[in-house]
């Protein structure tokens, strides 16, 4: 009997400037990353709201992947210092709830950090893995309902391409 292996669903919100670059770059570059990340490009760390986070684990992702500007790099000044504070709080939020804070990861990526970005996605990949499905709405199943609903969360999104002042 042949066990089947979970792949995990992660959504990462990577900032236009650097780390969706980066992905870019990866992608040129021919570097094999986990193909279990869904990219929703956002014009900054600093973009995502705690609530995007949420509203992606509510929609059926197991694990979402913030990856922005390193510290000091932000196109936006400050942004990214606000992304870091929110990420902790994130965490201790999903502590709170019972869900582990691991399926939620914060990485830095320059626009030349293809290989490093990659390796951070296969890493939170596995990790994400061994946590299994979060399973957090109950209702999705394998059918393509998951990934429809995450697809429209992308499109939902649009308008963080935007950075509010
Ligand atoms: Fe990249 Fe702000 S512009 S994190």
């Amino acid at each position: 009997m042949s066990e089947e292996r979970f792949e995990p669903l992660i959504v990462g919100f990577l900032c236009n400037w650097c780390s969706y670059r980066a992905a870019d770059l990866a992608g040129t570059a021919r570097i094999k990353y986990a193909p279990n990340v869904r990219i929703i490009r956002v014009m900054c760390s600093g973009r995502v709201d705690p609530t995007f986070v949420l509203k992606a684990l509510a929609r059926g992702a197991d694990g979402v992947m913030i990856a922005g500007c390193h510290p000091g790099e932000c196109h936006y000044l400050e942004q990214n210092y606000k992304t870091m504070r929110r990420y902790s709080m994130l965490r201790h939020m999903l502590g709170a709830m019972g869900l582990e804070p691991e399926r939620v990861r914060l990485q830095w990526a320059s626009a030349a950090e293809g290989v490093q970005l990659a390796a951070a996605i296969d890493e939170m990949v596995e990790q994400v893995r061994k946590l299994g499905p979060l399973n957090w709405p109950g209702i999705w199943s394998e059918d393509g309902g998951r990934l429809e609903a995450i697809e429209k969360l992308a499109e939902e999104h649009a308008e963080a391409m935007e950075v509010k002042a």
